[in-house]
């Protein structure tokens, strides 16, 4: 008989077991990101036949055109959150400022980037989101700001759902990365991929080569040496790059290799937020026995200044992001 599939509470409440310290309200914030993505999963199915492509007319706190969609998934964390009564404050890429919800004894903060991979709605092509869940010692009464201002260490809980030809939740609480997909039928997370470790070294790299021309000279090495014709290292790599960065890391997740926003001579913190998007990420990968660093520094140890700070990423296969680092720091 075919084993019964193993649907995400299931997975939570088994997981939770085996950490009798446990309260359960972790398993619940858990469930309700999940939720998140089934409600916007719902919206982009339909999304090219609802009126909810294009923009909003807004720009974000970052400077970027806002996306319909962009809107309404941040008003989705926002509403299912607000009910939830265990996040003491959401901070998202798309408010400038974290929304503080006073729930008593709430004592997680959240941290989205609700939409990821934006200008790829009107094109059906795939989306993301992602998410970053810490402790807060203080709560929402007393100011939670700086706390969120801590290194992506701190972080006890990351992951993304990832709207693609399917749907997934994939996530990390500090014992490896496990990926759920939505089974639409029964509106179910089942687990299909447990236990994810990523190739030390793949043969795939995705970056937005059209930059070329603004990387410092030893990015543009790497990417040249990547190109040349050499079997033994496998090269050269095969490029991929769909522009939602959710989609990018995933594959490169599941299939090695590496992905990479890197800084550009005149603007050296390259384009990708920090808290929103460097660092849960990082964690997913590091947590699948990947790596993920500026160029310069371990991703997770870097001291956040603010909420919405830029950082280069390189991200992926222990040994291609330690090569690429090896040409950005000009020892390659
Ligand atoms: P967001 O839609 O959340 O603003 O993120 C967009 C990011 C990321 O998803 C993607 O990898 C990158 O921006 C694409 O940027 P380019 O268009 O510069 O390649
Ligand atoms: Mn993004
Ligand atoms: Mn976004």
């Amino acid at each position: 008989m075919a084993k019964f599939p193993i649907t995400l509470s299931r997975f939570i409440i088994e997981q939770q077991a085996a950490h009798p310290e446990a309260t359960g309200e972790f398993s619940v914030l858990l469930t309700q990101i999940g939720l998140v993505g089934k409600m916007i999963a719902h919206d982009l199915r339909r999304a090219g036949l609802n009126q909810i492509l294009g923009t909003t007319g807004e720009t974000n706190i970052q400077g970027e055109v806002v996306k319909k969609l962009d809107q309404i998934a941040n008003d989705t964390f926002v509403r299912v959150f607000e009910q939830s009564g265990l996040v003491c404050v959401l901070a998202s890429e798309e408010m400038e400022q974290p929304l503080k919800m006073v729930h008593e004894g709430a004592k997680y903060m959240l941290l989205v980037d609700p939409l990821d991979g934006s200008s790829n709605t009107d094109v059906n092509m795939p989306l993301g989101a992602i998410f970053s869940i810490r402790r807060s010692q203080v709560g929402a009464r007393r100011g939670v700001e700086d706390e969120l201002l801590q290194k992506g260490t701190q972080q006890i809980a990351a992951g993304y759902v990832l709207y693609g030809a399917s749907t997934m939740l994939v996530f990390t609480v500090g014992q490896g990365v496990h990926g759920f997909t939505l089974e639409p039928s029964i509106g179910e997370y089942l687990l299909s991929n447990e236990n994810i470790r990523i190739p030390k070294k793949g043969k795939v790299y995705s970056v937005n080569e059209g930059n070329y021309h603004r990387w410092p000279a030893g990015t543009q090495k790497y990417l040249d040496y990547l190109k040349v014709q050499d079997k033994a290292t496998g090269r050269p790599y095969s490029g991929r790059y769909s522009g939602c960065l959710v989609a990018d890391v995933h594959r490169i997740l599941l299939g090695g290799g590496v992905y990479l926003y890197p800084g550009e001579t005149a603007k050296p913190e390259g384009k990708l937020r920090l808290m929103y998007e460097g660092n849960p990420l990082a964690m997913v990968v590091e947590q699948a026995g990947g790596s993920a660093t500026t160029g310069l520094t371990r991703i997770l140890d870097v001291e956040p200044k603010t909420l919405h700070q830029r950082v280069p990423l390189i991200i992926g296969s222990a040994e291609d992001v330690g090569q690429a680092e090896a040409y950005i720091q000009g020892r390659a």
